[in-house]
């Protein structure tokens, strides 16, 4: 299960996973739309483009993909119909597990084939790629709105590894401003790091104390790294590569920064080094969220890249967000679907499945299977599955194990034929809200400003309107017996199916 980007690449080729994309792309017109394309046409394979117009670096996108589970499956190892109750055993396992990295030269490390620093460093020799039409607008300090989409790294303390993502807008040849969200490991270090609130305004700063936090991005990792950096469940100042290698049954392989206190893995494709340096702020342009809106230009920390290190040829990997469904939703809604079913199961063992709807605002709906055996289960899964996601949870419906939930048809069904209004349905006015939902109603009434996250401690009052809707037949009524596939027969459909795919006689 271990798999460093380079064997990653070539299993997902064996497979016939990566559909290759030979005609020149251009890096800011073409590239995020023909991702975005394929993600909203379900086209569940890799993408590596060879040919990005000016450069001679390939781009790699889609490393788990926009749409399903199936490779998040793979890298768990487990089956696709099990994904969610599976990852959230083997996360468990793995963080009790514990394999820590080995550090290696900096001679045996890839990624340090080549090394650029000073003068030398110039992030537009990388194919860095605008996702979204508008994105790095309403700046003026704006390189075509190119951002850094990839696995963010740092050393909150000595032994201790963070992985996370944090979008980099790049506005020069070695610097530009990197989006850190309140409450996020990162955020609690930094703030460590500055004696500081990364979003205080005030003067009361002690610039003699505060110190430059460092960060690496590091491009071109393997899918258990993909995932791990979107796990919010690591806790703070946890080695988030020993958690790693104790799911892959291999230590992770380090090599120490050029420039900063940082440790990254070996093998990756290209490494840029970089630090924030105390209450230095610089405007971002726009860019889009995962939930498909585009946040506003803002403040955010600057970010001054002090080394790239890369191997000679490299391929620069890129991880989507922009319109639904994109490979940021996907992973992000799968991570809170595990988290739903691990604070489910505590009170109700029966639950069988949680599907976090990644089109739906990654956490706004909710679908949650159970093994029904008492009436006010549902009500009980409702209201669990939204405080589990604090305030993130807007529609929860529940429905019986026999259902599908990851299957939109079987959802209507069950829908159509098991829910009546009247008597099954929940709703509570005025829970705590997101901002991110264009629709949570500010103070006084006022509607919230639409889907931007505007960084002060007023937003926390938006409130919204939860739903519960209970799709499970109701228990002691006697229904018609449901169609459902039959077992055996469905085998002799899978050689018949496998036969018309290969284009052979029966
Ligand atoms: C593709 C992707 C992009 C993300 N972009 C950002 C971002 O720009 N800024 C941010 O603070 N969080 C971003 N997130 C969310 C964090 O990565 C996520 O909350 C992270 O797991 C936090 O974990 P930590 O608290 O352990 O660092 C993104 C997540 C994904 C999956």
């Amino acid at each position: 299960m271990a798999q460093a980007f380079r064997e990653f690449l070539r299993q997902q080729e064996e497979k016939g996973d990566i559909l290759r994309i030979r005609p020149q792309v251009d890096t800011i017109s073409e590239m995020g739309a023909v991702i975005a394309r394929a993600d909203y046409d379900h086209v569940d394979k890799g993408l590596l483009f060879e040919n990005p117009k000016g450069f001679d670096i390939p781009v790699f996108a889609n490393t788990i993909g926009g749409s399903g589970y199936r490779r998040i499956a793979d890298t768990f190892g487990v089956p696709l119909k099990h994904a969610v109750p599976g990852a959230a055993q083997k996360m468990r396992q793995a963080l009790a597990g514990n394999v820590p990295p080995v550090y290696v030269d900096r001679g045996a490390a890839p990624c340090k084939e080549l090394v650029f620093t000073g003068a030398d460093i110039d992030l537009t020799r990388l194919p860095i790629l605008r996702l979204n039409p508008a994105d790095g607008s309403d700046t003026k300090e704006f390189l075509d709105g190119r951002f850094v989409c990839g696995v963010a790294c740092t050393k909150p303390a000595e032994n201790a590894y963070n992985l996370s993502y944090h979008r980099f807008e790049i506005t020069g040849r070695n610097k530009g401003s990197v989006w850190i969200f309140r409450g996020t490991g990162d955020a609690k270090s930094m703030e460590e790091f500055w004696g500081a609130k990364i979003d205080d305004r005030s003067s009361t700063w002690n610039h003699d104390k505060a110190r430059a936090f460092p960060m690496a991005f590091v491009i071109g990792v393997g899918p258990d790294m993909v995932l791990a950096a979107a796990n919010a469940a690591l806790p703070h100042k946890n080695n988030d590569f020993a958690y790693v290698g104790a799911l892959t049954g291999e230590p992770v392989k380090l090599v120490k920064c050029e420039t900063i206190d940082v440790d990254v893995p070996a093998d990756a494709e290209i490494v840029i080094e970089g630090v924030f340096k105390p209450f230095d702020w610089v405007m971002q342009g726009r860019f889009a969220s995962f939930n498909g809106f585009y946040d506003d230009a803002r403040r955010r920390p600057a970010f001054h890249v002090t080394a790239i290190t890369m191997r000679r040829q490299p391929i620069y990997q890129h991880v989507h967000i922009g319109r639904p469904l994109n490979e940021c939703n996907n992973i992000a809604a799968f991570f809170r679907s595990v988290r739903v079913y691990v604070d489910l199961a505590q009170v109700l063992p029966n639950v069988v499945d949680v599907f976090v709807d990644p089109a739906a605002g990654c956490g706004f709906t909710v679908h949650v299977a159970i093994d029904k055996r008492r009436i006010g289960e549902p009500r009980m899964a409702m209201m669990r599955a939204y405080t589990a996601l604090q305030g993130f949870c807007k529609h929860v419906f529940v429905y019986d194990k026999d259902i599908d939930i990851h299957n939109p048809h079987e959802r209507d069904w069950a829908l159509a034929h098991r829910f009546m209004a009247d008597r099954d349905l929940l709703v509570i006015p005025n829970v705590i809200g997101m901002t991110i939902d264009p629709l949570a109603q500010a103070d006084m009434g006022a509607t919230a400003k639409l889907g931007v996250y505007d960084g002060h401690d007023a937003i926390v009052r938006n409130t919204r309107t939860f739903m519960g809707v209970d799709c499970t037949a109701p228990l002691g009524l006697k229904m018609m017996e449901r169609v459902i596939p039959d077992p055996a027969i469905e085998a002799s459909v899978d050689r018949i199916w496998h036969q018309i795919a290969q284009g052979g006689a029966l």
